[in-house]
């Protein structure tokens, strides 16, 4: 089920951002709702997992810091005119793009929850309300699909690059093919499927997930080690600017991309890549090989040696360090 973003829920947690009680009534009068759709937000954001306090008498409080997405405040950081789709609520952003029939060359839709996320091989993408990024992006190559083996890449490298303007100078990795980490956590990844084919023309979806402010989680919701740019930095993110962000560095290295190819990207990939002569396990859908990565290739495919001293690439796969 999908939600569209509500504006007197926004309007509502912007009145309860400065952590102070107010009561049912004057929320109204500034809403123009009554005191009971006033209540009825305050128990959908608790549902959401927010932390509101309610005194009788007083009113409610917000317990945490907490800034929804706007779609003006995003477009107003943004290079290019782009359409943005924000649910309060989708089970996948990137279902959401899928579903849909694309036109416009570029497309986003981002979400404040996913009910259904999606990450690599068909695994989870934990994703609470308004605590990161969810974000996908239609985006249309006039290449075929075989060139699009360094996209994901390419994705990984355009988030790195976010996140390192936001004051995250060492430390940060990139894993082949999609994840990117902050020291051995992951702290980023992207899921990349291709909608549509036809000679020198394909259709992908990129869908990127950036843990931002997610600071204590079920344990069973994520299987690995994981941090967040709170984690890091020690500070709340508005999420608008960091999205706007990462939308003007998604498009320009996607540009680049769709006219050069990998190549160009292949030296800033090296100075960041974790595997880089590390001895790695790589997981495909059938096999799992051992052997020594010695880089990438100009299409942006894994060079492993093997055991057996054989150099072969690989274009797909789950990575993992042999420590
Ligand atoms: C991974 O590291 O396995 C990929 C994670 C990709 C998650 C993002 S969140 C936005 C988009 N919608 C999804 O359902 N998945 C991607």
């Amino acid at each position: 089920m999908k939600r569209e973003s509500n504006k007197n829920l926004t309007r509502l947690v912007k009145i309860l951002s400065d952590g102070q009680y107010h009561d049912g009534t004057g929320i109204g009068r500034v809403l123009n709702m009554t005191r009971s759709a006033v209540w009825k937000l305050i128990k959908k954001l608790q549902a959401y997992g927010l932390n509101i306090d309610s005194i009788k008498g007083k009113g409610y409080s917000l317990q945490e810091p907490l800034i929804l997405l706007e779609v003006e405040t995003i477009k107003r950081h943004l290079k290019d005119k782009v359409d943005i789709y924000l649910f309060e609520s989708v089970d996948s952003t990137n279902d959401y793009l899928k579903n849909g029939h694309h036109q416009n060359l570029v497309k986003i839709c981002l979400a404040e929850q996913q009910t259904a996320g999606k990450g690599r091989l068909n695994r989870y993408w934990y994703s609470p309300f308004a605590k990161n990024i969810y974000l996908s992006c239609v985006f249309h190559f006039a290449k075929d699909v075989s060139s699009l083996a360094g996209l994901s890449l390419v994705t990984s490298l355009a988030i790195l690059k976010t996140i390192q303007a936001e004051g995250i100078k060492e430390g940060l990795f990139v894993k082949w093919p999609n994840d990117v980490f902050y020291k051995n956590k992951k702290l980023a990844g992207s899921l990349i499927e291709i909608q549509a084919e036809s000679h020198g023309h394909s259709v992908a979806i990129i869908g990127i997930g950036v843990n931002v402010n997610m600071l204590n989680i079920p344990e069973k919701n994520i299987s690995q080690d994981w941090t967040s740019l709170q984690k890091i930095l020690g500070q709340y993110i508005d999420r608008n600017e960091l999205c706007a962000r990462l939308i003007n560095h998604l498009f320009f290295y996607l540009r680049e991309f769709d006219q050069h190819g990998f190549s160009p990207f292949m030296d800033d990939w090296m100075k960041v890549d974790c595997l880089a002569n590390k001895t790695i396990t790589l997981k495909t859908i059938n096999t799992k090989i051992k052997g020594k990565v010695t880089g990438i290739d100009p299409q942006g495919h894994l060079l492993l040696r093997l055991t057996n001293g054989q150099l072969k690439s690989f274009s797909s796969g789950d990575t993992s360090i042999i420590k």
